[in-house]
Formats: C-alpha cells, sequence, structure tokens
C-alpha cells in the first residue's frame, strides 16, 4: 500500500499530519507513506507547483492523501506556476475525473448547521461532481479589443463521452444508495448543459432501477438550503460541483467535515479536504482536521477495498463529535492536534 502524501500549503500540513497520524495507528500491513510538495511550497523550492520529481511519486503510488494548496502570494504569478495547478494538473494527469463529495449530518451537530435543525438533520447526500472537463479545462485567455477594452474568456465544454463516464458512475453510485439520481446542469441557457442533460437521459437507460430527475443549478442550490433532504445523489459539472459542495458543507456545519476522493478508471485515487488552504488561520492550530481523516476513511475504502478500518475511521470521528469533540469552526475551543487526539483515543 503505497500512499503518497502531499500536503501543500497552508493548513495542508496541519491537517495531513492528523489523518496519516490516524492511518498509522489502524496498524495495516505494508502501509508505505511517500511524501511529496505540491503548491506554493513546491514553487518556492523547485519554481513549479507540481514538480516532475512530485509527479512520478503519484504515478508510482497506489493512491494520494492531499492536504490543500493555495497560496496568495502567488496570485500574480502566471497561471502555470500558480499553486492550483497542482490540484487541477494532478487530477488531469492522472484522469481522476470522478470527485465524490458526501455530505452528511453528524449526530449532534443539528445546531451547527447553518441551517434549522430539523431541515439539517435530513441531510445525507453524495455530490458527484465531473473533474476533468467543464470551464476549468477549456481554452482560456485574455485579450485587449479593438477598442482598448481588456475581455477575458474561458471556454466551457463537454464532449459527450466526458459526460456519460461520469454518469455511469453517478447511476451506479444511487444504486448503492436510495436510488435518486439528480442531474444539476443550466440547459435552459447553456448548449453544454444541454448536451450533458441528454447524454445523461440516454444513459438512464441502463439504470431503470434509478429515478432520474433534472434541475438547473441556481433552483439546486436554493433547494440545498430549502430542503436538503430530497437530494440522494447529486451529479453535475466541473464548475458547479466545485460551488455547490462548499454549499453544502455548510449544511452539515463546516467545510472543515467535507472529505472528498476524486477516482480515475481503476483503483486510483487521490483523496482530500473539499476545503483549501485556509491562510486566515495557517499555523495556528485552528484547522479542523476532520475533513481530512474522513478523506483517508475513502482512500482506505476506495482504492485498497478495506471496509473496516474505512468504518472504524468513521465511527471514531463520528464518536468524536458525539462526545463534544469540536473547533472553532462547530462552536468550540479545540485546535487541530487536540482533535486529531480525541479521534485517536476512539479508535
Ligand atoms: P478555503 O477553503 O481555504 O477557506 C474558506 C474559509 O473556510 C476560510 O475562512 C477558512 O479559514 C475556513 N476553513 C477552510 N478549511 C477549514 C478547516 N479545515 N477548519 C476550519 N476552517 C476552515 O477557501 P479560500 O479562502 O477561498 O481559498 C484559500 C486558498 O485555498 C486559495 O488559494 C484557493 O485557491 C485554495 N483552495 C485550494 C483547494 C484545494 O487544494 N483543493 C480547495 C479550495 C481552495
Ligand atoms: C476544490 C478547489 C479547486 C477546484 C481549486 C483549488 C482549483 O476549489 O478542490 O474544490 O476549483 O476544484
Ligand atoms: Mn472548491
Amino acid at each position: 500500500m503505497k500512499i503518497a502524501v502531499f500536503a501543500g500549503d497552508g493548513i495542508g500540513p496541519e491537517v495531513t499530519r492528523e489523518a496519516v497520524r490516524v492511518l498509522k495507528a489502524l496498524g495495516l500491513n505494508d502501509l508505505e507513506l511517500v511524501e511529496g510538495d505540491v503548491g506554493g511550497a513546491a514553487w518556492r523550492k523547485h519554481g513549479h507547483p507540481l514538480p516532475p520529481q512530485t509527479l512520478e511519486i503519484a504515478r508510482s503510488a497506489d493512491a494520494i492523501l492531499f492536504g490543500a494548496v493555495g497560496d496568495f502570494e502567488c496570485d500574480r504569478l502566471e497561471r502555470h506556476l500558480r499553486p492550483e495547478q497542482a490540484i487541477l494538473g494532478l487530477r488531469k494527469e492522472l484522469g481522476l475525473f470522478a470527485n465524490l463529495r458526501p455530505a452528511k449530518l453528524f449526530k449532534g451537530l443539528e445546531d451547527s448547521s447553518a441551517l434549522r435543525p430539523e431541515v439539517a438533520s435530513a441531510i445525507d447526500l453524495l455530490i458527484v461532481r465531473e473533474l476533468n472537463g467543464d470551464v476549468y479545462f477549456g481554452e482560456k485567455g485574455t485579450k485587449v479589443l479593438p477598442d482598448g477594452r481588456r475581455q477575458g474568456w474561458d471556454m466551457m465544454s463537454y464532449a459527450e463521452d466526458e459526460v456519460r463516464r461520469i454518469a455511469h458512475v453517478a447511476f451506479k453510485a444511487a444504486q448503492g444508495r436510495r436510488k435518486l439520481l439528480c442531474s444539476v446542469d443550466k440547459a435552459n441557457v447553456l448548449e453544454t448543459s444541454q448536451l450533458w442533460r441528454d447524454v445523461v437521459i440516454e444513459v438512464a437507460a441502463d439504470y431503470p432501477d434509478v429515478a432520474l430527475s433534472h434541475m438547473y443549478v441556481d433552483n439546486a442550490a436554493m433547494q440545498l438550503v430549502r430542503n436538503p433532504g430530497q437530494f440522494d445523489v447529486i451529479v453535475t459539472g466541473n464548475l458547479f460541483g466545485d460551488i455547490l459542495s462548499d454549499q453544502a458543507s455548510m449544511c452539515v456545519g463546516s467545510i472543515g467535515l467535507l472529505a472528498s476522493a476524486a477516482l480515475a478508471e481503476g483503483t486510483m485515487g487521490l483523496y482530500e479536504p473539499i476545503h483549501g488552504s485556509a491562510p486566515d488561520i495557517a499555523g495556528q492550530d485552528k484547522a479542523n482536521p476532520l475533513a481530512c481523516i474522513l478523506s483517508a476513511a475513502m482512500l482506505l475504502r476506495h482504492s485498497f477495498g478495506l471496509e473496516a478500518p474505512a468504518a472504524r475511521i468513521e465511527a471514531a470521528v463520528a464518536k468524536a463529535l458525539a462526545d463534544g469533540i469540536r473547533g472553532g469552526d462547530l462552536g468550540g475551543h479545540l485546535g487541530t492536534v487536540a482533535i486529531g487526539e480525541g479521534v485517536l483515543a476512539r479508535l
């Protein structure tokens, strides 16, 4: 079990440290952890956010545990040198097209949600976000128009095979859950979305046991706070999935709780909290490490088929939260390390 650990910037190293402690505490056989530089930290050391040696480690690993990248001091660099290119590059280079972002309310966090407790307690959903296409990877640029005005553009597109493969992932995920799939798009305005919707409907023929519905993304954002319990699996494109998953995190209490898996065909996967490097709290022992710890659980489940230790981590996190182990993001006072210890003690 070779796991690459890419901690990155800001709170990335703080939260991955706790996740690694949890992984080590499980006493798994053949666990090999290899560290690599990504993001602003890698740019400072090697002049590139995703240096070749890091990509090499990634390719040789069975799975990747990723912290976060992002460093405001790098925001004026040419785009290909910015920290975010590390995660975008890994997703693209390794074909990590399927992003699973589950959101479920933990018992005891009813009052931490930004929603009323009776609304929040019904949340148990999975966002399946396409991760290799959309406006993220289209042609982009800036230019000066003949009349002197500056213009920026980013091309949004999806090819049908890209939609088809993520739709299959989402339908299969729904089959293992409550068998409800909601495809979120903006087909009333965007051609990309109309194709998305047409292809999802075609794929639905293979899954007669799953009830498929469609929703425009603006309505979906509204429904996610009005009645999130209506959702089981949501499948959507790269940009909409990015935004809706941050929103879903506050519905369950904190962005410091949401884990994710970025999967390729096969067993290779990159696992990371959905949050970023949080420069405002970095280096202060304030970050909630639970999203990263839960990402480690997803890693064991999806890349290694280790359901029992994955469930053991999740149960320890649930117990810790139920026992009142909370950081500032959830109205508590505990620091990153203490929260990690709270989980370790309950493993
Ligand atoms: P962010 O997720 O880093 O932070 C948003 C807010 O949530 C901040 O107030 C932060 O303090 C808080 N927060 C985030 N994670 C937390 C945690 N674990 N515990 C407690 N509070 C937490 O988003 P941002 O501020 O928009 O972006 C900061 C940087 O991170 C940017 O450079 C951005 O590009 C990058 N980013 C990277 C990733 C990634 O590596 N996958 C994801 C999102 C953003
Ligand atoms: C995420 C992040 C990334 C994204 C950024 C850092 C490129 O926001 O993982 O959600 O937009 O996908
Ligand atoms: Mn995001």
